[in-house]
């Protein structure tokens, strides 16, 4: 089937760069003559029909902005056979011969099983802060939640430094202990505490006091949100070490904010890239980024458990502690 008019959405947790990825879709699509909408709000503007036709124009001025010009949601009623039945209504009643789905492994999840059940073609953008999805080196968006975490670090080392304190900080990834790791390694923290593996928190306060007698006083642990609460891990090792011990929540602070030119570039590649997949007559994948080339990750692929290989950076941390 020819496609004509492609409908694209941003679904999940925002990301920075999902609007440099909508401006690509859009742009690529029309200098290929094809016709675009976008969706409101993510699957739920698919049941709801909420939609709005996107020109040249419509995507000025978004290319340097987090968020989503398109809003997103996150959206049980689609997992429904009613939601789902409502939303293909929507792609038959306006016509709309192709996805371009801008988000994470739920939502890619949620187009394969929509693509099973409909054969409506959809090609993923990987879009997330954490980083999880498998078969994909890089999301958009991971680089600049790093960043902004690394930001926050190295403003509490000055102050960990100067109080000559401990620091617990809590950073997102969901089940992934990635953004703590790339965190913890690239602020120079002394211990990341990832979900992937165990960790035994009296040594570790057995290690804060042998370094406290050599008189090394600040630490910085950074764990992730997976493996534990920053305010009770806190709690524990100032009952452990009777050392001030301070915690910090960075919470969605990572989520906004300006994409970095890597966040940037790669939405832009990959929405050129995701567009010249459904015209060639390509479904159910996503599109990624590999050794500089554009690689096609199966949605089949893309929605197993990535298998992440934290035990370098993990060890490469604690070389440089
Ligand atoms: O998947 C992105 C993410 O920010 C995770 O790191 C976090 O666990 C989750 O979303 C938070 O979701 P919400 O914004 O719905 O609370």
């Amino acid at each position: 089937m020819a496609i004509k008019r492609i409908a694209v959405l941003t679904t999940g947790g925002d990301a920075p760069g999902m609007n440099a990825a909508i401006r690509a879709v859009v742009r690529c699509a029309i200098n290929k003559n094809r016709e675009v909408v976008g969706v409101m709000r993510g699957w739920q503007g698919l049941i709801n029909e909420e939609l709005k036709h996107m020109d040249h124009r419509s995507v000025s001025g978004i290319i340097n902005q987090g968020g989503t010009m398109l809003k997103t949601a996150r959206c049980p009623d689609f997992a429904t056979k009613k939601g789902m039945e409502r939303a293909f209504n929507t792609v038959k009643e306006h016509q709309i011969d192709g996805l371009v789905v801008i988000g994470g492994n739920g939502s890619f999840r949620a187009a394969h099983e929509f693509y099973k059940k409909y054969k409506i073609p959809a090609i993923g953008i990987p879009v997330s802060i954490d980083n999880d999805i498998n078969g994909i080196d890089f999301t958009i968006g991971w680089d600049t939640a790093i960043n902004t975490a690394l930001n926050a670090i190295d403003n509490i080392r000055d102050t960990a430094t100067s109080m000559e304190r401990i620091f617990v900080v809590e950073v997102m990834g969901r089940k992934s202990g990635a953004i703590a790791l790339a965190v913890a390694l690239g602020g120079g923290c002394e211990e990341a505490l990832i979900p992937e593996k165990k960790f035994d928190l009296a040594k570790i306060c057995h290690e804060i006091v042998e370094g406290n007698l050599r008189g090394k006083i600040s630490w910085i642990l950074v764990v992730a949100e997976g493996a534990g609460h920053a305010e009770e891990i806190a709690k524990q090792i100032k009952d452990l070490t009777s050392l001030d011990t301070r915690a910090v929540v960075l919470g969605h602070v990572q989520r906004g904010g300006r994409p970095t030119a890597v966040s940037r570039d790669l939405a832009l590649n990959l929405g050129k890239a995701a567009v010249d997949c459904l015209l060639a007559g390509k479904k159910d994948l996503a599109v990624s980024v590999f050794a500089g080339k554009i690689r096609e990750v199966p949605f089949a692929e893309a929605v197993k458990k990535k298998n992440f290989k934290y035990e370098h950076f993990y060890n490469l941390i604690k070389i440089l502690t």
